[in-house]
């Protein structure tokens, strides 16, 4: 069974320097292919090898016909239900109207109103998603398209994209969460030999603000042969599914009380490592996974 993995601890503790190293490793020892979302465009410097690609020439589709792409949509751009039903029978009505991102939205200002209520609404609507199109953004999206990604296939080297080169943060969550959702089905073959670092996941999968669909892509993921890194500040800020389904944990020093607790709780700690744990190093950790009877402290070199 293939397994996600769980890099947290505060900042400074190391957790990129432990993922760059990760991948790494995958990369040259496993022969797996890596892709880095990296967050803060900061791989590049923690890595020596490897394929940039800039998100502004790499467009990802908004619309592929799967009903998870508007609740993507949805959860980020935080449209109200009404907004996301009307969204949803536009598109379920007429294919045709998302030749471009500027003719849906064209066709939503033109939408016949049947009552103030759907003035209102389809008012609101166009203003969220005209976000999609304001300075450059339109070129990070294509309206419709297939739901694979072409330019993975190509390298044996980890691929770097540099989700910091978007300066807005929603549409910066938006372009990579999905460019997630399209990466299990480009994992050719679906061979277990695709790995995914998810810096600062707290943007995909907050207890507050989750990514619906990454969410239940963590369950579903491995069935595609895809691995996660997840990398994270605060473990207890972080939707369930997280702890739930990572079988492998690397915990750098943790100092909040909450965290504590649940990563107490999710690795059945002693107290003698527990104490520890808040006092540790950059790059020390607590290291549990299933072939280890109980966890352990490690150094990552
Ligand atoms: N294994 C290690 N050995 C020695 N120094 C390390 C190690 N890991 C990290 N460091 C140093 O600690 C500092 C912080 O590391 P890193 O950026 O990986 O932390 P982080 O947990 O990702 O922080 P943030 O939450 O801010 O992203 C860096 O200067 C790095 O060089
Ligand atoms: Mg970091």
């Amino acid at each position: 069974m293939y397994r996600h993995v769980l890099i947290t601890g505060t900042t400074g503790s190391g957790k990129s320097h432990t993922a760059a190293l990760i991948t790494k490793r995958a990369s040259e020892k496993l022969g797996l292919k890596v892709v880095v979302l990296d967050w803060h465009g900061e791989y590049t410097s923690l890595l020596q090898d490897y394929e940039y690609i800039d998100p502004y020439d790499n467009p990802v589709a908004l619309f592929t016909g799967d009903p998870d792409d508007i609740s993507v949509l949805s959860s980020i751009l935080d449209l109200t239900p009404p907004q996301e039903y009307l969204l949803e029978k536009i598109l379920r009505r007429n294919t045709n109207v998302v030749k471009s991102i500027n003719f849906l939205l064209d066709y939503i200002e033109s939408y016949p109103e049947e009552s103030n209520w759907m003035r209102e609404t389809k008012l609101s609507l166009h203003r969220r998603l005209s976000l999609l199109v304001r300075e450059n953004n339109s070129t990070l999206f294509e309206a419709r398209g297939k739901s694979d990604l072409k330019s993975l296939g190509l390298t044996s080297k980890p691929v770097i994209v540099d989700l910091a080169r978007i300066r807005d943060v929603s549409i910066r969550r938006l372009y990579a969460s999905f460019l997630l959702k399209r990466i299990a089905p480009s994992n050719p073959g679906r061979e277990k030999n695709l790995l995914v670092v998810l810096e600062e996941a707290y943007n995909y999968l907050s207890k507050i603000q989750p990514v619906k669909p990454i969410c239940e892509m963590l369950r579903e993921i491995r069935k595609f042969g895809v691995g996660l890194i997840i990398v994270s500040q605060s473990i207890s800020q972080l939707v369930d599914d997280v702890s739930m389904n990572t079988n492998t944990k690397i915990i750098h020093a943790v100092k909040s009380k909450q965290d504590l607790e649940v990563i107490e709780k999710s690795l059945y700690l002693d107290q003698d490592l527990v104490s520890v744990i808040p006092y540790m190093e950059p790059g020390e950790a607590v290291y549990s996974t299933p072939s280890l009877k109980k966890p352990v402290l490690i150094r990552i070199e």
